[in-house]
């Protein structure tokens, strides 16, 4: 029989898959479009029905079905074949519990631990009541499968570990801490052996409501607990005064900054809708979906506004965003930091050259607050007034110093202008600037003059941008080929009887074994999952390998004539013709060996 990889590979074809999320326009036997991995304005991205694949011309991004879900939706390659497989309707068969790797086991630990507090909050009427009374409706609850946990100490881990679960693996899975060696319950002294710890975890997550966090494809890989004391009385000594929202640490399948919570079940609105909108909270981004804006993701809190996480992150969370639409809205509260979280994201999502709408919320309130108080109807006006995030803060400085237009000049160049520098097309700049020169009475001149200055003052932060985009886009990057092999070499090396002689491979791909390593248990799965008992194994090595030694004689080639461009002398120049010769016959020779 067919693996699964082969099955999905033979149903789902490549313009299939990507014209469901960016649009194709036919390109003689190929399609293009606009590349969803980076900002361009002309198409350099193409995809090739023949050959199953895809390449931007642009930033170099390419692959087939698989890699394209991973990059698109930032999944692994086993949160993309489930997509796929779902989609192409082809069932995964479920691993033997003694091949399961690590990472299968964390996501099993989570999905249990989902199933356990959503039976305890089926128990507790209390905090069923609570979450009701917040306006949550019973088919809610089930949708984003709300759960609970009393306040105890080992209520999970005791479930866990009777579900065969080691303590190491439940610690691993963020789910149990241990006591703080120096705390009255860690006994003081040094840190416990893990032998000695053996028994002397506790829950984690204790009198909370609970909120799984799920990544693109669906998979649980955290949780985000709210405060909720069901009975006081049983309390197990924590200290009252704790933090309203504890979140679960990061782990080998969850980083907390990475994560947009609900985008699972709003991406297919954001591109149906052409627009996200962006809150903060759990509760908000519950409600906002109830109350019908399917569109919603939330922060989850932490991602965006706190100063601490890196660019990186954020920008990789609006490029996803991005690629779903160019439009957001954002909903955030009218308090400081809110609106600080929302600045910020607002700021780099205008250099993405995104359109960027902001919700005005009444003071002190959030979007979970409006719509329970004053319905759904209130939150779809709230939307429906978005203004642009120029215009909205423009707004504010000019309410808050009506009378003082020399105070107002000075805050518009301090707090508005940034924003019109970001804009990343210069027709619209000039639109702000009109704006802004009509609404406040500034001169047109004076205002560009000023955007110069406010310019060069954030040059810095803009260069900041731009290597963040770089990082991530280059990320993105990765060779097919070279991964695909190297994950064949990783596997063979691992096993006993070897097909390959995984030196063959590492060998030729030395230079680049580094990057992969940290993924190596993935690309591992992945090439299991390609060529187990598939006896093409040795073939396509082969083929692989001549191909990703023609795409390096590609790249000494591309080298070679830049040199050409500038040589010293003549005697350099006959050096370098004698190279690029060299590289032609291997290329030749790759041809001919190849049968091409
Ligand atoms: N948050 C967090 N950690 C905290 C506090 C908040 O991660 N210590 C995140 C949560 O995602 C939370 C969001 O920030 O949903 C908003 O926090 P906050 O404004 O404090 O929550 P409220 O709106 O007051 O909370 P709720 O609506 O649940 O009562
Ligand atoms: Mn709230």
């Amino acid at each position: 029989m067919n693996s699964p990889v082969e099955q999905i590979k033979e149903r789902l074809s490549i313009e299939e898959i990507v014209s469901s999320y960016i649009k194709l326009e036919k390109a003689g036997a190929n399609f293009k479009a606009k590349c969803p991995f980076h900002n361009e304005k002309t198409p350099s991205f193409f995809v090739s029905p023949d050959r199953g694949s895809y390449y931007c011309f642009g930033c170099g991004a390419k692959g087939d079905i698989f890699t394209f879900i991973e990059e698109f939706e930032g999944l692994d390659f086993k949160g993309a074949l489930k997509i796929l497989a779902e989609r192409a309707g082809v069932s995964l068969a479920q691993y033997s519990r003694e091949k399961e790797g690590e990472k299968e086991k964390l996501y099993r630990a989570m999905e249990e631990s989902t199933k356990f507090f959503e039976k305890n909050l089926e128990e507790n009427k209390k905090a069923l009541e609570y979450l009701k009374a917040r306006g949550l409706e019973d088919k809610t609850i089930k949708d984003f499968r709300i759960g609970f946990v009393k306040n105890d100490w080992r209520l999970l881990y005791t479930y866990l570990r009777d579900k065969n679960f080691t303590d190491i693996e439940i610690e691993k899975a963020g789910l149990i801490k241990y006591p703080h060696p120096a705390s009255p319950e860690g006994g003081g002294g040094e840190l416990p052996s893990p032998l000695g710890r053996v028994g002397r975890g506790y829950d984690r997550f204790r009198g909370r409501i609970m909120f799984p966090i799920s990544d693109s494809s669906g998979r649980i890989i955290a949780f985000s607990g709210r405060i909720f004391e069901d009975d006081p009385s049983t309390s197990s000594g924590q200290a009252v005064n704790q933090a309203k929202y504890l979140n679960s640490p990061d782990t080998p399948i969850f980083s907390k900054s990475a994560v947009l919570y609900g985008l699972d079940k709003a991406k297919e609105s954001i591109r149906k809708n052409n627009f996200s909108i962006l809150v903060e909270g759990q509760m908000d981004l519950v409600l906002s979906h109830q109350a019908g804006f399917r569109n919603t993701v939330a922060t989850s809190g932490t991602a965006l506004s706190d100063s601490t996480v890196s660019k990186e992150n954020v920008v990789s969370n609006l490029g996803l965003l991005r690629r779903l639409s160019g439009n957001i809205v954002l909903a955030f509260d009218a308090d400081r930091a809110g609106f600080n979280a929302s600045s910020r994201a607002g700021k780099i999502a205008l250099s993405f050259g995104m359109d960027v709408k902001v919700v005005s919320m009444p003071e002190g309130i959030d979007p979970a607050d409006l719509i329970s108080k004053s319905g759904t109807d209130a939150w779809r006006t709230a939307i429906r007034n978005s203004k642009h995030i120029i215009e909205f803060l423009l707004d504010k400085v000019l309410a808050s110093h009506k009378d003082d237009m020399r105070k107002a000049g000075r805050e518009i160049r301090e707090k508005v202008l940034p924003y019109v520098d970001a804009v990343e097309s210069s027709i619209e700049k000039s639109h702000f600037i009109k704006l802004i020169s009509n609404k406040s009475g500034i001169a047109e001149n004076a205002l560009l003059e000023d955007l110069k200055k406010v310019q060069s003052e954030l040059k810095s932060e803009t260069e900041e941008t731009k290597i963040a985009t770089e990082n991530v886009e280059k990320r993105m990057r990765k060779d097919p080929i070279e991964r695909r092999l190297l994950g064949i070499a990783f596997w063979q090396e691992s096993i006993q009887k070897k097909t390959i002689d995984p030196e063959l491979i590492f060998q030729k791909l030395d230079k680049v074994k580094e990057i992969y390593k940290n993924i190596k248990e993935d690309l591992i799965y992945e090439a299991e999952e390609f060529y187990l008992d598939n006896e093409n194994l040795q073939k396509d090595v082969k083929e692989m390998l001549l191909n990703i030694e023609e795409e390096y004689l590609n790249e000494d080639l591309n080298e070679k004539m830049v040199e050409l461009k500038d040589f010293k002398d003549r005697k350099e120049e006959v050096e370098i013709l004698k190279k690029i010769d060299e590289i032609h016959k291997r290329k030749e020779k790759i041809k001919n060996r190849s049968g091409r």
